[in-house]
């Protein structure tokens, strides 16, 4: 008898939490599944092969794109199309969202897909861990038609589903249907997924702040003094800095060890760096399933109604005392920008 349930089993098993279970999305996390072990296989490869460095390229965001981007969203772009599991996909790395037209023109699948293909991809080249970040929402055209804007424009409280993959010491799905958040760690000896992180919950409280403090400079005065309120000598302070500058992987260890991560606005990222629909919605649904916060500083990350593809907004999310600690701070000043 095995001690872990594979992600396959535990799919089949839960499939009646699904909101609109006829099958669908059990498939899609399948093929993300299927995706994520084809770009582990070429993320493990990395410095033997030339998928090291820059492809040459820019994204619409005007961000270089590494070769790993390109791969990645290539891998999950064709696994998804390929299948004929989705009606419509938007990514980080494609200017525009991609109709997937079915068959025989016709596409009668239900759901959108939204995905950071390689996230933390500048830390590729010195061998730290990178991840894939992916969020699904129901159409809300009529289906069999082509897909529209406003089926990838929807709040993030509408979100079906939404997990990530970490690749790194070992590799990992996260992912939540709405009910709590589970984790499955890759054995690659066999290519299966196991469930490893049952029921993941971050700690109420944590010890951890994680933010680019060498934009300390540029930051809001409310997020300055909080900084400072984490450095302060007093009660279980100070606080311990960790940032790996991949957001999938410091999200990962705040929730497991207890802590906040932060990428606020600054004069030189007026609006934030991250993305709304491809990063900070999906993080945010994950973090509210595991028991966290997920703030923009001042409204809910998931009540946030977006306004076109690659928004970008501040985030602040993780252990629940923690962000509405520096939520506080926040409020004492204005909000700073218009995003
Ligand atoms: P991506 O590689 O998908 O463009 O995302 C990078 C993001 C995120 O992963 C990380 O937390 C953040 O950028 C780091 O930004 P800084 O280098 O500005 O700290
Ligand atoms: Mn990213
Ligand atoms: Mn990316």
């Amino acid at each position: 008898m095995q001690k872990h349930s594979t992600l396959g089993e535990y799919i089949i098993r839960n499939q009646k939490q699904f909101k609109y279970s006829s099958g669908e999305l059990s498939r899609l996390i399948n093929s993300i599944r299927l995706a994520a072990k084809v770009v582990n296989h070429e993320v493990n490869k990395a410095g033997l092969v030339d998928i090291l460095g820059n492809a040459g390229d820019t994204n619409i965001q005007g961000e270089d794109q590494q070769k790993l981007d390109v791969y990645a969203n290539d891998v999950f772009m064709q696994t998804l199309t390929n299948r004929q599991i989705v009606c419509g996909i938007a990514s980080e790395e494609e200017d525009d969202f991609v109709t997937i037209s079915g068959n025989n023109g016709a596409n009668s699948n239900k759901y959108v897909v939204l995905i950071d293909p390689l996230d933390g991809s500048s830390n590729i080249d010195v061998n730290v861990s990178v991840g894939t970040i992916f969020s699904v929402y129901r159409r809300i055209t009529k289906a069999g038609t082509p897909v529209q804007l406003e089926d990838f424009l929807q709040k993030g409280n509408k979100q079906v589903a939404a997990g990530y993959i970490v690749y790194g010491t070992s590799t990992l799905l996260v992912y939540t249907t709405g009910h709590g958040v589970n984790g499955f760690t890759l054995n690659p000896a066999i290519g299966t997924f196991y469930l490893s992180h049952p029921n993941m919950k971050f700690p109420k409280n944590g010890t951890i702040y994680s933010i680019n403090e060498g934009n300390y400079i540029h930051f809001p005065q409310g997020v300055k003094d909080y900084l400072k309120f984490c450095q302060e000598e007093k009660e279980n302070r100070p606080y311990s800095a960790r940032y790996i500058g991949s957001l999938v992987s410091d999200f990962h260890r705040n929730m497991i060890k207890g802590g906040i991560y932060m990428y606020p606005t600054s004069t030189k990222a007026p609006k934030g760096k991250l993305r709304l629909l491809y990063e900070c919605n999906p993080i945010a649904f994950l973090t509210e399933q595991a028991g966290g916060v997920a703030s923009d500083g001042y409204r809910r990350i998931l009540d946030i109604k977006p306004l076109e593809l690659h928004q970008r907004v501040p985030i602040f999310c993780g252990s629940k005392n923690m962000v509405e600690k520096a939520i506080k701070f926040m409020e004492k000043y204005p909000k700073d920008a218009e995003y």
